[in-house]
Formats: C-alpha cells, structure tokens, sequence
C-alpha cells in the first residue's frame, strides 16, 4: 500500500490528505477561511496566504493522525502547484517543499483543475475510472475559479472543449448572493435561499446559448457567459426600487440559480452529443448544488450517458483530489519534480491526465 501525502492551498481551504494507492482516503482534513473572508465578501489573497501559514502545519497534523501514520510512512508529496490565487499558492508549495526536504520523499506539483476531476472518482473508487466505457467522458468542472467542458478519452488524452468568457459560475453565484445581501459563499447561500421560490416570478438571460433568436458563433457552442446574468439580476432589483422583501428574494435567487444551472446543463449537453460521451462527469464547488446535480443526472438519463458526480466532500476544495491524483504522478515520475518546481496561477493548455496514462 502505497500511502500519498496531499496539500492544498489555491485559495480559501488549507487542507491536508492521505490517501492510499490513489483510491482509499484514509484522512481528509480541510480547514476553511470563509469567516475570515465573508467580512470583505469575497476572498483576500494576502489574508489567504497569512492563514495557511498557521493552518497548514495544523491540518497536516490532523491529518497524519487521522490517518493513523507518520510523516515516513508516506511515500511522496504531492501539492497543488495551480491554477490558483498566487500569494496562496506559494504558501503550500513551500510547506510541501519543506516536508519533502525533512523526510527525504519525493515532491510532485499537481493542478488544480484536473485534481477536481478525480475527486468524482475518489469514493466510486479507480473502477470506473480504470473502465473502457466510461470514455469518451466529459468533465464539467465548475467552481469559483473554472467554468470549463473538458473531453476526456481512454488513452488519457484530454482537450477542452468550452470556458466562460467572463466569470465562472461559483463567481457568478458570489457576486448574486453579494448583491442580494446573503453573504459569502454565494453559492450554498443562493441554494438554501432559493427553496420554495417561484423561477418563473423573474425570468432571467441564458447568454450563448442561443436564445432570444440570437445566431450563436460556432465558437461560442460550448463557451459560457454568466455576467449578463449578474447584470440582469443588478437592473432587476434597482426597478423594483431596491430593497427586496424576503420573498421577493427568495424568487429572485431560485430564478438566478435556475438561469445559471439552466445554462450548465444545455452546454453540457450538446457538448455531450458532440462527442457521444458515454460518461458525464461534474465536479469542482458549484458541483455541490442539488439543481445541477438533479437536473444533469436527469438530462444525461434522457440520453443514455452515465453521470459520475463528485461526492459533496470533495466537490469544494480539499487535500484527497490532491493525493489521489498525486499518486498517479508519482507512479509516472518516482523520483519526483525536484525543488526547483514553481507555482502557476492560471490554467495552462492540458493535452494529458496522468491518472489514464
Ligand atoms: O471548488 P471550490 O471550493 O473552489 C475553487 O476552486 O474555486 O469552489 C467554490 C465555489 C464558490 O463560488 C461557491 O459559491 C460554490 O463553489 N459553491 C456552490 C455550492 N457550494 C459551493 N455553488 C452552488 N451551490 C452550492 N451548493
Ligand atoms: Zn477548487
């Protein structure tokens, strides 16, 4: 058995993993800076960075011992290396590097992105993952970062097929929930706010996706856009005079939830069909909310393709997407990427995932 040690810091989670052989999380610690930022309504990327320092040696502990091991008991150190807040970055690289260098084990740099993505494959285990009929997959990655359609093949190929061309749609949520006056994270926020509202009271755009008898560029088919929403929900509440009574926003976030979901789900779709997917994968924050989740699995049952949903625990950011992919860059790269390895803030093109390869 071959334990990885995972650390975690691109943005607001500090947290710390040990999984094992790539598939059996043995801990998960995940120490979340929400209250610390909620008061600036959005993340502070110093601040972020400030609180790691202290939290990281703290879930490291949590996790080792959770996990029942030792720091020499572990086989490598894996680390997200990015895409991410920069200053945050920085802080976790250097710890990793740090533990690397005092127990003498490998350190490997793992992205974000991609780390989201086997985070939908950690509790149904590496079978479906390992399974030829669960490709051609695509992966719908949508967080407060990353709103992208990624086409994923067996040989391990990928290749992204759509992005946001403005905010990602957890940022989409962020801003709604700010403007609403719900707080921060939009996201779980504008979910709980929403139960029981009307979707239909305030009817809200679906940009790019060819409605309002717009043609739409070819190559915007799989492109996403989520500020005229935001802008539309901005020019909504100042006609009604400002000041939303109770149910007026609850009407307000269910129709904003519904126009951001809807737009998810019709991409995902057509992007689905172009590629006969025969799996559709979601993971990443915003794949925590229960309309995507219930309206995904129902539109891909409508189409025959399998849905794998990240579980609710590794959808928002944590360590075990980290080790769990780690593993696999290990086992491609023993030896590891040495000291010399940097952050990256943004995502860089991707051709490969280690995890198929
Ligand atoms: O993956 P994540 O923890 O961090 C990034 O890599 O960005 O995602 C955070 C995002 C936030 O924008 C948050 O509002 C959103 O995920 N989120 C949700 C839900 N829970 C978190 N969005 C919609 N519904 C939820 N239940
Ligand atoms: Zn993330």
């Amino acid at each position: 058995m071959d334990l990885i040690l995972g650390i975690e810091s691109s943005c607001d989670e500090s947290a710390a993993a040990v999984v094992a052989d790539g598939r059996r999380v043995l801990s998960s610690a995940v120490a979340s800076q929400i209250a610390r930022h909620a008061v600036h309504g959005g993340v502070v990327p110093e601040l972020a960075a400030r609180e790691h320092l202290t939290a990281l040696p703290r879930v490291l502990d949590e996790a080792l011992s959770g996990a029942g091991v030792r720091l020499n008991d572990i086989a490598a150190i894996t680390v997200t290396q990015g895409p991410g807040l920069m200053p945050a970055l920085l802080v976790g690289l250097n710890f990793a590097k740090g533990l690397a260098l005092a127990s003498g084990r490998p350190l490997l740099g793992v992205n974000h992105f991609l780390a989201h993505i086997y985070g939908a494959f950690l509790e149904s285990g590496e079978d479906l993952l390992r399974r030829r009929e669960t490709y051609p997959a695509l992966a719908l990655v949508v967080s407060g970062g990353h709103t992208n359609l990624l086409r994923i093949e067996n040989s391990g190929a990928v290749s992204i097929m759509g992005r946001t061309l403005d905010d990602a749609a957890g940022e989409a949520l962020d801003k709604a929930a700010k403007l609403l006056g719900l707080g921060y994270p939009g996201g779980p926020v504008i979910q709980r706010t929403a139960v029981g509202g009307d979707p239909g009271r305030f009817r809200f755009p679906r940009p790019l996706c060819g409605a309002a008898g717009k043609a739409l560029a070819p190559e915007n088919r799989f492109n996403f856009s989520f500020s005229g929403i935001k802008t539309a929900l901005l020019y909504t509440v100042r006609d009604i005079g400002g000041n939303p009574d109770r149910e007026t926003v609850r009407d307000l976030a269910c129709g904003f939830q519904d126009a951001v979901v809807d737009c998810l789900i019709r991409k995902t779709r057509d992007a689905a069909r172009e590629i006969g997917a025969k799996t559709v994968i979601a993971a990443g924050g915003v794949a925590c909310n229960a309309l995507l989740r219930e309206r995904l699995t129902a539109a891909m049952d409508g189409m025959g393709v399998g849905t794998i949903l990240a579980p609710g625990k590794f959808c928002t950011d944590n360590a075990a997407m980290v080790a769990g992919i780690g593993y696999h860059h290990w086992r491609l790269n023993p030896r590891g990427d040495g000291m010399e390895i940097d952050s990256f803030a943004r995502l860089p093109e991707l051709t490969t995932a280690p995890f198929l390869m």
